[in-house]
């Protein structure tokens, strides 16, 4: 890379804290935060002067620390945008539009923007309330975090918990965009040895591979025959998972292959072929980790990244709980996760009665009608990002720059 490079991380979270951190701590980086929430700027700004200690447990359980340093946290987008050459997006997706509309009147051309990560729909909102100056960005979506994180002191503290051994970006650049460079050098510059960026063909298959459909097929499987009744402790999310909620699960990631290949043969010269079913994706990334690799059931009951790691659970008396049909499983993983994936599919022309199944459920739970019969058009698709809510046509997703989004 030549030069100095602005990064602009828009958010405060688990996420944000760390982005922003090892960024900074990168020679040829200026690292500046953007938080619009509560008071998370004035909080964060005051402890910036004493600098971000990110403890970074690594495999063999010992721990690092890096002692960091963002140069400006800020709620104010006049000071933080301009002249940022890239802006990472480190929020969950409901609080990406906010961010959109606050950077859009002053974000300069050959702005890298990237979700990171970018949930489904990204490059549609990004069109959408960009408008124009979109055409002159390039947008990069990453499958995920690079690691596992939580927050030990705000402004403070942070701990990376593990990181992922590769992760998929896809990258899709407007037609007045000038950047030259490989644009995923930056984000491995700033994660380091780990993980690898692969690129992703494109930013349709980013949403077909991504792993938003576990969450709300495994919250339907559980609890769409649950009696109502309180347990008396969490049951395991992942490792608790039976033989409905496999069957269930599978069905939708053999949807989002079936849609992929639909799309193949629609458009001339696309490779679709990074979308592949969910036992396949769990045998390549956790291949070392799972025991018993005999089907998707026993390998996700049997994977050990996922020790102890339980439902999203209320209690609601001392011992007794219930399940949490508010958390992000739900709220984020349908309206920016399986309800854009349908909309690709009903643009394709593929059935998908696994995922109306699950959307039908979910839905029930969020208080939103998306998915009316098997088709969208529900009355609370605008709090979605399927590409039906900008009218795209299936012809619109794949002309290779944003110009041919809708404005
Ligand atoms: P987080 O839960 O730490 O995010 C909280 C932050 O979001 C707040 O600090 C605030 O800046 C912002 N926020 C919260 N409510 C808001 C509101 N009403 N309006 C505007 N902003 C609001 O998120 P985290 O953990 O950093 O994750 C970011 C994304 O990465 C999420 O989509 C998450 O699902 C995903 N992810 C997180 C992992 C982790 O280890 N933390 C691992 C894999 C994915």
């Amino acid at each position: 890379m030549d030069g100095k490079l602005v990064v602009l991380t828009c958010g405060g979270g688990n996420g944000a804290h760390c982005l922003a951190g090892l960024s900074a701590m990168r020679p040829k980086i200026e690292s500046r935060v953007l938080t619009l929430y509560s008071d998370e700027a004035e909080r964060w700004a005051v402890e910036l002067d004493s600098g971000l200690l990110i403890t970074v447990r690594n495999d063999d359980g010992s721990k690092s620390l890096i002692k960091t340093k963002p140069s400006m946290v800020t709620k104010d987008p006049q000071n933080a945008v301009p002249g940022a050459n890239y802006i990472f997006f480190v929020v969950p997706a409901f609080a990406h539009a906010q961010y959109f509309e606050a950077i859009a009147p002053y974000i300069e051309d050959n702005t890298v923007i990237v979700g990171l990560p970018s949930h489904a729909g990204f490059e549609f909102e990004c069109a959408d309330l960009l408008g124009e100056k979109a055409n002159a960005c390039t947008i990069v979506a990453f499958e995920s975090l690079p690691f596992v994180c939580r927050l030990i002191e705000f402004g403070k503290n942070v701990e990376i918990l593990g990181f992922k051994d590769t992760l998929g970006a896809s990258t899709l650049k407007g037609k007045r965009c000038n950047v030259t460079q490989s644009v995923l050098e930056l984000p491995q510059y700033i994660f380091g040895d780990r993980p690898k960026v692969r690129r992703v063909q494109n930013y349709i298959t980013t949403i077909l591979m991504a792993k938003f459909i576990v969450h709300p097929s495994l919250m339907y499987g559980k609890w769409s025959q649950w009696d109502g009744r309180p347990l008396s402790e969490k049951p395991l999310f992942y490792q608790g998972i039976d033989k409905r909620q496999a069957e269930l699960l599978s069905g939708v990631s053999d949807e989002c292959v079936a849609t992929a290949k639909a799309i193949e043969k629609m458009v001339p010269g696309l490779d679709m072929s990074d979308v592949i079913h969910v036992f396949d994706w769990y045998l390549n990334y956790y291949g070392d980790q799972i025991s018993d690799k005999s089907n998707l059931m026993t390998a996700m009951r049997t994977n050990k990244a996922y020790d102890g790691l339980d439902h999203p659970m209320k209690e609601i008396e001392p011992g007794k709980y219930v399940p949490d049909f508010t958390y992000r499983y739900l709220s984020e993983d349908v309206p920016m996760g399986i309800v854009p994936m349908k909309g690709i599919a009903e643009l394709a022309g593929v059935s998908t009665p696994y995922l109306d199944e699950v959307i039908t459920w979910c839905q029930s739970k969020l208080n939103k009608e998306f998915l009316v019969g098997n088709k969208l058009t529900g009355k609370d698709l605008k709090d979605t990002r399927a590409p039906q809510k900008y009218d795209y046509k299936l012809e619109d997703l794949f002309s290779g720059n944003l110009n041919s989004f809708r404005y």
